[in-house]
């Protein structure tokens, strides 16, 4: 996938399809809790900033792209958020075992290219008992729409920079050594299908 389409094309449209009311209101439920000095991973336009408490006034931000996308700026600008930029891959993480207490990572873990191994850095780097703030949308549990799903991913991941429609992330966490019982995986009307099946709340790293 080109950068021009990704940052002219996807960008903007993920920026848009992402902010809706019902997505903002899981943004909001999701973070309210949320402590300070957590890491966000694959941040993009910066969605999630208006969401973080007032107690949270540092944000780190592990992001691919050498400079922070301009709208993510201007969020934090409006917000009085001070933004600390890691630059780097979910996949390799340049930061050391045990040095982080609250990860956020909200609809990235669909296009990212080996689940396994990025959820394997998240554990690296949590400290014992962190906890992993997410919302992701997964593999349905019905098995017509889990067909569908699986048909459409191939498309899909040509037009949205990777993103695959079927993987079963809450499964992948457990294997990943989280522990999982403060999540929720429900169909959402925030999203349209085939994205409709969300998990979220916050994951635990296992002792
Ligand atoms: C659909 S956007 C979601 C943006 C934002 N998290 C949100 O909730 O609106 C997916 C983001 O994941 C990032 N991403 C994908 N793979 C990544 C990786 N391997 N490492 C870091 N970020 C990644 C992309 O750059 C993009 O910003």
């Amino acid at each position: 996938m080109s950068h021009w389409y990704e940052e002219r094309v996807f960008n903007p449209l993920m920026d848009w399809a992402l902010r809706t009311p019902a997505v903002r209101e899981l943004r909001t439920r999701l973070l309210r809790e949320c402590p300070d000095d957590p890491l966000e991973i694959g941040p993009g336009t910066g969605l999630n900033v208006p969401h973080y408490p007032a107690t949270v006034h540092r944000l780190r931000l592990l992001a691919r792209e050498a400079t922070l996308d301009q709208r993510l700026l201007d969020r934090a600008a409006e917000r009085g958020l001070k933004l600390v930029h890691v630059h780097g891959d979910a996949a390799r993480i340049p930061l050391a075992d045990a040095s982080v207490g609250t990860l956020v990572c909200t609809f990235v873990l669909c296009s990212v290219e080996d689940p396994a191994r990025v959820l394997s850095e998240f554990h690296r780097v949590l400290r014992p008992g962190g906890r992993l703030f997410l919302i992701e949308h997964v593999r349905s549990p019905r098995s017509f729409e889990r067909f569908a799903q699986r048909m459409l991913t191939p498309l899909q991941r040509r037009i949205a920079c990777g993103c695959e429609l079927d993987r079963d992330l809450l499964d992948a966490l457990r294997h990943g050594g989280f522990a999982t019982e403060e999540l929720a995986c429900e169909r959402s009307d925030a999203l349209p299908f085939p994205a409709s099946e969300l998990l979220s709340g916050v994951a635990r790293r296992a002792q």
